[in-house]
């Protein structure tokens, strides 16, 4: 029997190892930082699932079509149906596991959401992150206890280790020691999304650089639907980041407006009657976009919380009254607050099928560092239900292989025949690279995007990637994002998260399909997908 090795410990690196344990199985479970500083824990708003505790009649069907809508129809339905039809579970095993979501009596409350009619999202306050991850931190430590799980804290992901194009086991570097370890079995990859592509403007943590990302796919992984990055409608700057105003704020009656003509302009409620302020996140960003650049309108867009009850202030966003008078110095009790939309999420990522199975054998993915469940945008609610839900199949995948003789026989020939691919441990001297290529990617890959400004920002990156003097970091890391960059060109239509200038209509005979980026050691190819069918709802509970 093979091991598994887990990559990074936040939602979804918790969830795999947790689902390995309560089968008997022993797994490690590897990341830089603890999970207490995984990026899982700065998750505000909350998790979707149709428990339908609200009176409203929700069911899984209506979680799945919102979602596969507000993902303009680019996910797998396959696995969107998983996702949906097991969230109830999910969230009620939550609460087994003693997540003090926000309760009525055994019943989680439910609150609204982007792109979604009914109530659906389970919460604490606006910390719903935190208090999950404290949960399953808790129920992780049991099977530590018991050996079941192993923790490698401080250790960086270095690469695979490949046995004839299969992924047999995975090299790390200790951080404090430098010292690097080869570890046996499959691997399940749970490393967060891209940020280091773009340092100091997305909401979440700059540790989830997206280096994993980046050195798979120079071992041949495939990377899906890169162009989808979804900008948040509602972030404020601070030094260094966008900090993020939850969804929640709206989904409790906060309102977006712009002066315009001296008054304030209700713009998502007089555009969109039906959902207002709560239309997906792609539509209300770009909307936010489309009238700060009309001229009969101010440049600022206000966030207007003023409406909001004590009873809901006091009982379910008092953290995120506590965030605006902390980084703002304002009371949004009393007055609206600037917002902006700001790059909080990667739809796409290392390409897996509903199973969270890679193209290489012995490699999965689970969580923002994988495409899988969103399409071409993601509904908010929906990143923390992933993880989990995603974690968990991952490892119930990796186990029927972990068992399997033959890849357990290539575990044996591994040292014979090990391709290192790895970097040895290098203290990164040259950050202006890093900037340099954001500031690079930020101009192309904004709001709107349009062919010149991507073949401008190729031609940047390209010179960058001939020069000589990259440590094998950085080298993928520009890597990954000309594949970003090629993804977006490639793309000849507007749809989600992704809107061409050039290319205003969504055309789903050529492009309602998933954008394939593949390093071939030489080039990058990019190539279209067909989405999968959808089966009958064969994969119920
Ligand atoms: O706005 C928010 O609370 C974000 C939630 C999410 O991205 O799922």
């Amino acid at each position: 029997m093979s091991m598994i090795n887990i990559i990074g410990a936040g939602l979804a690196g918790l969830s795999a190892a947790i689902t390995a344990a309560e089968s008997g199985r022993k797994c490690r479970l590897i990341s830089v930082l603890p999970s207490e500083r995984a990026q899982s824990v700065m998750a505000e708003g909350g998790i979707n699932a149709a428990l339908d505790t609200m009176g409203e009649n929700d069911t899984p069907q209506e979680h799945f079509n919102d979602t596969m809508k507000g993902g303009v129809y680019l996910a797998d339905p396959n696995a969107v149906w998983g996702l949906c039809s097991h969230a109830p579970e999910t969230v009620r095993w939550l609460c087994s596991i003693g997540a003090p979501l926000y309760m009525k009596g055994k019943d989680p409350v439910l609150r609204n959401f982007g792109g979604q009619k009914k109530k659906r999202t389970a919460y604490a306050k606006s910390s719903t992150g935190k208090i999950l991850m404290n949960a399953m931190i808790d129920q992780a430590r049991k099977y530590e206890a018991e050996g079941l799980i192993e923790r490698y804290p401080h250790h960086e992901f270095s690469c695979l280790v490949m046995n004839e194009g299969v992924c047999v086991g995975v090299d790390v570097i200790d951080i404090y020691t430098h010292q690097r370890i080869s570890l046996d079995g499959c691997v399940i990859l749970a490393s967060g999304g891209m940020n280091s592509l773009f340092p100091g403007l997305t909401t979440g943590t700059t540790v989830n650089t997206g280096d994993v990302t980046a050195a798979v796919f120079f071992q041949g992984a495939e990377l899906a639907n890169l162009e989808f990055i979804q900008y948040h409608p509602t972030t404020i700057s601070i030094p260094q980041k966008r900090c993020l105003i939850s969804e929640a704020a709206r989904g409790e009656g906060g309102r977006l407006y712009i002066e315009k003509d001296g008054k304030p302009w209700y713009f998502m409620e007089e555009k969109y009657p039906e959902l207002g302020n709560l239309m997906p996140r792609d539509v209300v960003s770009r909307e936010m976009e489309i009238v700060r650049r009309d001229d009969k309108c101010g440049d600022r867009v206000y966030l207007d919380m003023t409406g909001i009850s004590e009873f809901c202030w006091k009982n379910k966003l008092s953290d995120l009254r506590q965030e605006c008078i902390d980084f703002l110095g304002l009371d949004p009790v009393k007055e609206p607050i600037e917002v902006s939309p700001g790059i909080h999420y990667f739809m796409g990522g290392i390409c897996v099928d509903e199973h969270h199975r890679t193209n290489i054998r012995g490699l999965y993915a689970a969580g923002e560092c994988a495409c899988q469940y969103h399409g071409a945008n993601r509904l908010g609610g929906n990143s923390m239900l992933g993880a989990i839900y995603g974690g968990k199949t991952a490892a119930k995948e990796a186990a029927v292989l972990a068992d399997d003789a033959e890849y357990d026989a290539k575990q044996v020939k591994r040292m014979e025949n090990e391709e290192q691919n790895g970097d040895s441990f290098v203290a990164e001297q040259d950050y202006s690279i890093n900037r340099y290529s954001a500031e690079v990617l930020k101009q192309a890959l904004g709001i709107f995007r349009n062919e010149q400004g991507l073949n401008d920002a190729l031609k940047e990156i390209d010179s960058r990637l001939s020069g000589n003097s990259l440590t094998k970091k950085q080298y993928r890391r520009l890597l990954l994002a000309k594949a970003v960059l090629l993804s977006a060109l490639e793309r000849k239509e507007s749809r989600g998260a992704h809107t061409r200038e050039d290319y205003p209509d969504r055309n789903d005979s050529e492009f309602q399909k998933t954008t394939i980026a593949v390093f071939d050691g030489k080039e990058i190819k990019i190539s279209m997908r067909d989405i999968p069918v959808k089966r009958g709802n064969d994969n119920e509970i």
